[in-house]
């Protein structure tokens, strides 16, 4: 088809508001996929993805679509929807001429619905909205369609009343994209070049590279570049997503396809990286290019140490398809061999948790998320501190810098009280609250991100009876009060267990975490001080009693099976504990910092 016939297009929804159902039926009415080949939603294909119902990894479609007996090629581009990938999401948003926005329209605007389209009118996209589910009876679609005019200050006269899963407005939403997205711009006489939105690792092909031609042609076999990395290939494959890979030997600009060339890891080819032509360089690459920054870390530690060296083999394969995910070894007396590993954000470290016991069948142990401390000490040094452990001695630094975020609350109004008590607790600093109607408001404060790794999440949902939601994002370090808590096990400082908080919760964090402990470690045949110190001070302490547990004695005389069955149990519930001198302690126990009340 001609370039005047292309629309790139994604679609940006808050969490189940009907993104990839949309999707779907997108891809059936246009014949794309027949219903038949249609796994329960196409776009999100990754098992870990579908029972989560979140999208983590982008994938992309192209669909014909005859529109008054003229061909088109509609290209959908998905956007992961969750902020540890905003910068993929920023990404893939800038690879598109324009987006659809759906809302519930039983629920409204939330958050994440926001914080994409300030996105998308940032990368000056077309935004078409949707309200999606009319067909629940609690549906309010001119409700809703006043609240996007009032947040988002978008016209919604239009907006298409739909319902994704009846495949009610799905024509009429196709009719729109290519009667109000605007082609892409007819560039191909330019050098090459191609934005970068997504790559994946296959393990016989190498990297398989999803991109849009924004300017110029690229051909089967041309020798490219990657801006970014510097780094340059032959492009042996090249071709379209149909959404099945699919050939070709040319895609000029405007156009949105994969090529492979036999790169090793994803992070020679990272996302928002520009592909120029290794013998015709553009001029400049692209903008909007970030390295990831890890901004949470923790250790990983098997739990039998005979697994280390599968574990470095499993973190060496995941990097490959995630160039976002760091580690180094870490060794720490208490814990034996491990690794330090630094993620996005709290859902990027369960993902990879998740997938190193499930897909590689990993026992693992890990310490509490950490945030990266900056350390000025006396002698001049800059130190970055990502493990409370190694927070260098009171008496060689002169301050510490934490990392704020800020985050935006929208809630109904009867919340607004409970949030607020919230972020405050939380060391927030209020900055803002607006009605967005009558009926909600937002709420802006910024706040350490160590306050918000752990429960936060969970305290806002539950204290908003789940009717809040948040975004936030990273704005820089500021210098606070803090000190580093270190807690002993019958007598031996656990390293794992140390962590750094504000000086004016200290006491309170010692006494809850000392408690939490007392009832997370189970009783052993001794008895087990267990204490919070600050330097050399305790500053609160709590003790296990002992308890004589010969589980055989249960056992009257010779029935074996039922002993057998009892040494059995017992084994399991020691499979996720860590010997730390004497004294078995279960992975509960390394997160008890994050769930103290
Ligand atoms: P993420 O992938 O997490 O971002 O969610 P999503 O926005 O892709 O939502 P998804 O398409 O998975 O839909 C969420 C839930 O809403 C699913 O249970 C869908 O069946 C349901 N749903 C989607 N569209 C409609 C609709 O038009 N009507 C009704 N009644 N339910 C819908």
């Amino acid at each position: 088809v001609p370039i005047s016939n292309i629309r790139n297009f994604c679609i940006i929804a808050h969490i189940d508001h009907g993104k990839s159902t949309l999707a779907d039926k997108l891809l059936q009415m246009t014949g794309t996929v027949e219903s038949r080949e249609m796994k329960e939603q196409f776009l999100d294909n990754m098992d870990l993805e579908r029972e989560r119902g979140i999208t983590i990894k982008l994938q992309a479609a192209r669909m014909r679509f005859i529109y008054e007996n003229e061909p088109y090629c509609l290209n959908l581009i998905d956007t992961p929807g969750h902020v540890d990938f905003s910068y993929e999401v920023s990404r893939s948003l800038a690879a598109c001429e324009g987006a659809l926005l759906v809302v519930d329209a039983s629920q409204g605007v939330e958050a994440q619905t926001l914080a994409n389209v300030y996105l998308a009118l940032e990368n000056n996209l077309e935004i078409i909205p949707i309200l999606n589910k009319i067909d629940l009876p609690g549906a309010e679609p001119s409700r809703v369609a006043q609240e996007i005019e009032e947040i988002v200050g978008l016209d919604c006269s239009n907006a298409i009343h739909a319902s994704a899963k009846e495949g009610i407005g799905i024509t009429e939403i196709l009719n729109a994209i290519v009667q109000k997205i605007p082609p892409p711009g007819d560039t191909a006489g330019r050098p090459l070049r191609a934005l970068i939105f997504d790559s994946y690792y296959d393990p016989y092909r190498g990297v398989i590279v999803y991109f849009r031609v924004i300017d110029g042609t690229i051909k089967k076999g041309d020798r490219v570049l990657f801006m970014a990395s510097g780094k340059d290939y032959f492009a042996d494959e090249l071709g379209v997503l149909s959404p099945n890979q699919l050939q070709v030997d040319q895609l000029y600009a405007g156009e949105v396809g994969f090529l492979s060339a036999s790169i090793r890891s994803v992070a020679d080819a990272r996302v928002g990286d520009t592909i120029t032509h290794f013998n015709r360089k553009a001029e400049q690459s692209l903008p909007g290019y970030k390295e990831a920054t890890p901004m949470v870390f923790c250790g990983l530690f098997p739990v039998d140490a005979d697994q280390f060296s599968e574990l470095r083999d499993a973190l060496e394969k995941l990097q490959l398809n995630d160039a976002a995910l760091k580690f180094e070894p870490e060794t720490s007396s208490a814990m034996g061999f491990g690794f330090r590993c630094g993620f996005l954000g709290l859902l990027h470290m369960e993902i990879v948790q998740e997938r190193l016991e499930r897909e590689y069948d990993l026992s693992l142990i890990t310490t509490a998320p950490s945030v990266v401390y900056r350390v000025n000490c006396i002698d001049g040094d800059i130190v970055e501190c990502s493990n409370p452990s190694l927070l260098p001695e009171p008496g060689k630094r002169r301050s510490i810098e934490e990392p704020f975020v800020k985050i935006e609350l929208l809630t109904p109004k009867d919340y607004i009280g409970a949030l607020m008590e919230l972020a405050q607790d939380r060391r927030g600093i209020f900055k803002e609250m607006k009605y967005i109607t009558e009926n909600r408001a937002s709420l802006i404060y910024e706040l350490p991100l160590a306050e918000m790794v752990g429960d936060f999440f969970d305290q806002l949902k539950s204290r908003s009876k789940g009717y809040a939601s948040m975004e936030y994002s990273f704005i820089g370090y500021t210098e606070s009060d803090l000190i580093k808590l270190d807690i002993l096990i019958n007598g031996d400082c656990v390293e794992p267990l140390a962590t750094i908080v504000h000086k004016d919760k200290a006491y309170s964090v010692g006494r809850a975490l000392t408690q939490k402990l007392k009832e997370l470690i189970p009783r052993q045949m001794f008895k087990v001080p267990i204490q919070a110190t600050i330097g050399s001070k305790v500053i609160a302490s709590e003790a296990i009693s002992a308890i004589r547990k010969d589980v055989l004695a249960k056992c009257y005389g010779g029935d074996i099976s039922r002993k057998k069955k009892l040494l059995k149990k017992q084994a399991e519930g020691k499979k996720r504990m860590k010997a730390i001198g004497k004294v078995d302690v279960p992975q509960e126990a390394f997160m008890a910092v994050l769930k103290l009340e």
